[in-house]
């Protein structure tokens, strides 16, 4: 019998996958229109799902305690706080607020995307739900709408105003290729990524620590990058060209804007033409030579952008020392994921000294594991 019978008593009526992302390039600049380049984690939420016709929904999650949380469809409204559930909770109204009908079901979930560390679980868990439902009820939504309905329900429902990419990563991303995209016109583009037979690896390391978008930090980074975007008289950052980056810095400065706008200016213009230089080496077959682009990237987080931390710093900071060829954080940061290349062969000895680093500054031991460019969401 599985969980899923137990839970509900009935048999589900199929099953869906959708799963995390690490970004490789191009970190907060989804909210300024800009370029992104993340690709899916082998980890996936599971999803086990059978219609109901009166109206309830009715999700239980293997990994969260509380057993189940059962909400009307026409009771949900954004704000409300049903702890994990609001992220389906908030697919379903996502949905029926863009005139899907939706009478009702039960859901069952399973992860393997570490929650907390920056790997995308929330939107794992939004576009597994997004993508059940769409098949179950025949809705013909196409991926990249989904990734909309789903932010949409992250930032109304759930009041976390994230950008666009990982929920695109999720539902978009396909095995042995990193996803380009480019937040403003939605355009796509899958870049062959197979580190493993170039005699590579990317290593990803949870730091564990906790990091939460809630928590102001990263709507205060949004805010000041769209009062910057204000400030030059342009729609978003996105618009100010690499070449017009110091004349913008010098309008700012005559404006009499302080050194922290500055640097988120700085931050999103560099990202967005570092998101361009990995595409040209990966193009060129030059994929060793991102490693200074990622770190480069990571400098600019932390001093630019301003969220890092003293974990991340340690792990970009060991890892180089020890022979990677570039690392950095990964997502929102605050806490969470760095992400390292390295040659295959010295793969074990960064880690080790990652690892070493970390128990001889008296922290938790961090999670690291080899990052696969995997598929996106799919039917199971
Ligand atoms: C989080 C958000 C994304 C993006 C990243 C930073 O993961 O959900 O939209 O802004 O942070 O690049």
């Amino acid at each position: 019998m599985t969980v899923f019978e137990k839970v509900f008593g009935t048999a589900p009526e199929g099953v869906w996958a959708a799963p995390g992302r690490v970004n490789l390039i191009g970190e907060h600049t989804d909210y300024n229109d800009g370029f992104v380049m993340p690709f899916a984690l082998p980890h996936t939420t599971v999803a086990s799902v059978a219609r109901r016709d009166d109206g309830l929904l009715r999700v239980h999650s293997g990994d969260m305690p509380g057993g189940i949380v059962e909400l009307r469809l026409d009771e949900l409204t954004p704000g409300r706080d049903d702890g994990w559930a609001s992220y389906p909770a908030g697919v379903v109204w996502a949905l029926r607020e863009a005139g899907h009908r939706l009478t009702g079901a039960d859901i069952h979930y399973e992860s393997t995307v570490p929650t907390g560390a920056g790997l995308s679980s929330s939107a794992a868990l939004e576009v597994v739900t997004a993508l059940a439902l769409n098949d179950l009820h025949g809705l013909g939504v196409e991926r990249p709408a989904m990734a909309l309905l789903c932010q949409r329900a992250e930032n109304v429902y759930v009041g976390a105003p994230t950008g666009i990419m990982d929920q695109t990563a999720s539902a978009c991303c396909t095995a042995g290729h990193a996803l380009f995209v480019d937040t403003r016109d939605g355009s796509q583009r899958q870049v062959p990524l197979d580190l493993a037979a170039e005699g590579m690896r990317l290593l990803v390391v949870d730091t564990r620590v906790k990091h939460a978008h809630s928590d102001g930090s990263y709507a205060e980074r949004r805010a000041g990058c769209e009062a910057g975007a204000a400030a030059l008289g342009v729609p978003a950052l996105r618009d100010i060209p690499f070449d017009g980056l110091a004349a913008a810095l010098d309008r700012l400065r005559q404006g009499g804007h302080d050194e922290s706008i500055l640097g988120l200016v700085r931050h999103i213009v560099t990202e967005n033409h570092r998101v361009e230089q990995v595409i040209e080496l990966l193009d060129a077959g030059r994929t060793r030579d991102i490693g200074a682009v990622l770190t480069a990237g990571h400098v600019s987080l932390r001093d630019d952008f301003r969220i890092s931390c003293a974990e991340l710093d340690l792990v970009v900071d060991t890892a180089n020392a020890s022979g990677a060829l570039g690392a950095r954080m990964t997502g929102g940061g605050f806490g969470g994921s760095a992400i390292v290349l390295a040659e295959s062969d010295a793969a074990e000895k960064i880690t080790e000294a990652v690892v070493s680093a970390f128990a001889a500054a008296g922290l938790q031991e961090p999670r690291v594991f080899t990052a696969v460019p995997s598929a996106g969401a799919r039917k199971v």
